[in-house]
């Protein structure tokens, strides 16, 4: 990741809160972080999630998230957490924005490394939007002292494997998790 810390640097500055990006042709895209009022779209953005897909961010099969969960999901403690969203620029398409992809991560409290996941809508993959995520949350990171973006990493999750290939993070298989992998980003 440090080799990409100028390219981050470019296009989100500290100081700045959010970033239109054009990803591979496609429409005008901006990321930003995750408010309460995002709580509507955010359901909508779920809802529309395949089956598998939830499977594979929340590691067991998922019908609908409780309104609960997705109330903490837009109510971000910042002394501890990070999240970010994708959003399709509202006058490219012509209505209300629609969220294409979340991310985030929480620290540990008794160790330098921070619980990350993201999931990247099931039509908008494969243009950069997940790495262009991490790469703002491990930037995100580092400004707060973490040192490894960590998760777990179904075992059947060829794309998340390819993806941290692709990052250059490590996944190693803790003994006893037979189903599971542990990822670790250093940022
Ligand atoms: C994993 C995931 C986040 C990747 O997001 P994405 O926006 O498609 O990723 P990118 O476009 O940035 O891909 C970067 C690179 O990762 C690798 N990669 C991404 N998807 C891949 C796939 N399906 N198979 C193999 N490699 C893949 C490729 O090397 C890719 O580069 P390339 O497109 O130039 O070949 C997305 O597939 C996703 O949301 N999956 C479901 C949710 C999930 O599994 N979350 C992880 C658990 S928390």
């Amino acid at each position: 990741m440090a080799s990409s810390t100028l390219e981050i640097a470019s296009v989100l500055a500290p100081s700045q809160d959010q970033v239109r990006v054009q990803l591979d042709g496609a429409r005008l895209v901006t990321i930003r972080p995750i408010l309460p009022s995002d709580l509507d779209a955010l359901r909508t953005f779920f809802a529309a999630l395949s089956r598998a897909t939830l499977r594979l961010r929340f590691h067991s099969p998922v019908n609908d998230l409780s309104e609960q969960v997705l109330r903490e999901f837009t109510m971000v403690d910042h002394r501890a957490q990070v999240a970010f969203v994708a959003e399709i620029d509202e006058s490219a398409a012509g209505h209300l924005p629609a969220l294409i992809a979340e991310a985030r991560f929480v620290r540990n409290a008794d160790s330098d490394c921070a619980e990350f996941a993201l999931v990247v809508a099931d039509n908008w993959r494969r243009i950069g939007l997940g790495t262009m995520l991490t790469r703002i949350l491990a930037q995100r990171a580092r400004f707060a002292g973490v040192r490894r973006l960590c998760g777990d990493v179904l075992d059947d999750n060829k794309a998340m494997r390819g993806f941290a290939h692709s990052l250059g993070a490590r996944l190693s298989r803790a003994v006893g998790c037979g189903q599971t992998l542990r990822l670790s980003l250093e940022v």
